[in-house]
This record gives structure tokens, C-alpha cells and sequence, in this order.
């Protein structure tokens, strides 16, 4: 069985950094684990996934869904959906009313997940993305 964990970033840096190399490799920046918080996905002992959220700077109780990955053993399994369900949770607990996230044009993977979880598109007021970045929102009130 695969369990989400809220892990302490500073603590977990290591492994957060090789999940993100292996889910990532060098198409996107490696992630600062000094600030936002963290989750980790571990099947028994191992962890296979990661997510990551922060406050945003578009608005006041905003939360952005900043990364997530899943190591290719592990996909298809529908981890990716759980981390935007434990993300929102933590981001209505905090008492933030609204989700954000971007993803590459090409993800078609974490578009059909964001339409899923019920994320609309939208044209935020500053692109912070890729140019072809596509911006997803989701009020949580
Ligand atoms: C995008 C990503 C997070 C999806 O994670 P996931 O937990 O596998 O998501 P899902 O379980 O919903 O599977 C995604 C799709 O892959 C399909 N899939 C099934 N088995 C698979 C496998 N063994 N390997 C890859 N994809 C598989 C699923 O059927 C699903 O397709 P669908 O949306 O048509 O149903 C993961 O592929 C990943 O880490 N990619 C690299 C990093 C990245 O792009 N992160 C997201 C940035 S926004």
C-alpha cells in the first residue's frame, strides 16, 4: 500500500532532491526545500513520489501546487491525484480558500488530473511560467 507522508523539507532534502532528479531530470529546476512544505509518498519503506506546496504571491490565502512527481515504477496508479487532494486539504486547513498550480502544455497527464480535481483554467496576471504554460485555479471555500 502507498502512503502519503507530510515530511519536513530541510530534514528530507536529500530525498526529496533524488526524486526530483528521477522524476525530473534536467527539464525543470531542482527544488528548494527551504521554504513551503513537503510530502512524500513511500510504497512500504521506499518512497516513490514527492509534491510540494507554497504560499502564492498572486493573491493573499493562495496556495501553489509548486511540483510533484512519481517515479515511472509507480505511475498509473493515480498517486498524482492524491497529492492534489492532500495539498488541498492542508491548503483549506491553513484556511486559504484558493489553489493554484501550471503545468507544461504538453503534460496532458497533470491536465486530465487538475480537470479531475476540478481545476479550471486561467490567465493569471503575470505568466511566471513557460511561455506555452498553461495555469490552472481551484477555489476551496
Ligand atoms: C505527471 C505525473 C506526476 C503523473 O503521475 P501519476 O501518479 O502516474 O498519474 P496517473 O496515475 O494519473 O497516471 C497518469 C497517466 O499515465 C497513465 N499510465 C498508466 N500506467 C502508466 C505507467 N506505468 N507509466 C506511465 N504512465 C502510466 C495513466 O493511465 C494516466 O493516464 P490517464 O490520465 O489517461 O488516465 C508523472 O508522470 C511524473 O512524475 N512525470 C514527470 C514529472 C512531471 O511531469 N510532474 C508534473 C509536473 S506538473
Amino acid at each position: 500500500m502507498i502512503r502519503i507522508r507530510k515530511v519536513d523539507g530541510q530534514r528530507h532534502r536529500r530525498v526529496l532532491a533524488d526524486l526530483h532528479d528521477e522524476t525530473f531530470g534536467d527539464t525543470a529546476p531542482q527544488i528548494d526545500t527551504s521554504y513551503g512544505d513537503f510530502w512524500i509518498a513511500y510504497d512500504e519503506a521506499t518512497p516513490v513520489g514527492f509534491c510540494q506546496m507554497v504560499q502564492s504571491t498572486l493573491a493573499p490565502n493562495v496556495g501553489y501546487h509548486k511540483r510533484a512527481g512519481v517515479l515511472a515504477s509507480h505511475r498509473g496508479q493515480g498517486l498524482q491525484l492524491r497529492f492534489l487532494k492532500v495539498r488541498e486539504a492542508y491548503a483549506k486547513r491553513r484556511g486559504w480558500t484558493r489553489v493554484i498550480s501550471d503545468t507544461a502544455f504538453h503534460n496532458i497527464s497533470s491536465s486530465n488530473n487538475l480537470i479531475r480535481a476540478g481545476y479550471r483554467l486561467f490567465e493569471p496576471p503575470l505568466r511566471w511560467a513557460f511561455a506555452t504554460g498553461l495555469y490552472w485555479t481551484k477555489d476551496i471555500t
